[in-house]
């Protein structure tokens, strides 16, 4: 589905990553960890096709090679992003939000089970009830679950979520990693989040890298970087 290969990334001429190698299978449910400014959401960028940052290297989805290729034409293919500053539109309803999203689909392979605005008011309730507020009139949290909606109604093929419980309460916190796995488990869909770290989280994951000043200083199965105390002090700054 998604295959980084030896890419390397730069704002101007600062380095911010180097080398890296990743590679993510249909279905498959990937964390990628790290602490502040160890380049998560750069890679993120990198993928999306936004400048900057500048990228060398190859990034393949779905076997072509969409590097430096526009934002638009990757989100086209099938590739949904959740960026970390959560950018919902502010100054349209919710419901309007979401049709946003619809409109960024791509054409889908017929058969697929498709994301609509009832599975979108499934999955998050809230939003059903706030469906004729304002994006900005929203909470935190609220506004979280909007982007998340909002992505998952163009029907990605890969979905990027970027820090998706950053900076919200721990009990707003568990209900969107609630639906996050609850929207894995109807639709599939494979899936990268980054977090700095999550104990809760790596236990769903499939597979999991870490990242450190630009560089990936693990890969491998949860459980490995479940067992590994030191790696997880080092992500929790605490070591
Ligand atoms: N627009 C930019 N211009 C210059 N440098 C940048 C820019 N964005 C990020 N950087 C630098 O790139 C490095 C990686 O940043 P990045 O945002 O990718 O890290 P991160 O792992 O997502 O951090 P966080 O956990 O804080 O979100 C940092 O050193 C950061 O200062
Ligand atoms: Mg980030």
């Amino acid at each position: 589905m998604l295959r980084i290969e030896n890419v390397d990334i730069f704002y101007g001429q600062a380095q911010v990553a180097f080398g890296l190698s990743l590679a993510v299978r249909p279905g498959q449910f990937v964390g990628l960890f790290g602490r502040n400014g160890s380049g998560k959401s750069s890679v993120f960028r990198a993928i999306m096709g936004l400048a900057p940052p500048r990228v060398s290297g190859s990034i393949k989805f779905k076997g072509a090679e969409i590097t430096r290729k526009p934002s638009f034409t990757i989100s086209k293919l099938g590739v949904g992003w959740v960026p970390e500053d959560r950018k919902i539109f502010p100054n349209i309803s919710v419901w309007r939000n979401l049709q946003l999203g619809e409109k960024s689909a791509k054409d889908l392979p017929r058969g697929q089970k498709l994301f609509g605005y009832d599975d979108a008011y499934r999955f998050f309730p809230k939003l059903r009830e706030m469906r004729d507020k304002l994006g900005s009139q929203m909470s935190g949290g609220e506004q979280q679950m909007l982007t998340i909606a909002r992505t998952m109604m163009g029907n990605p093929a890969l979905l990027l979520l970027d820090e998706p419980t950053e900076g919200l309460a721990p009990n707003i916190a568990k209900d969107v990693l609630k639906m996050i796995l609850k929207i894995r488990g109807d639709f599939n869909t494979t899936t990268i989040v980054v977090e700095q770290f999550s104990e809760e989280l790596l236990r769903h994951l499939d597979y999991c890298y870490v990242m450190e000043m630009g560089e990936i200083i693990f890969s491998g199965k949860p459980h490995v970087l479940l067992n590994d105390e030191h790696l997880q002090r080092r992500l929790l700054g605490v070591g």
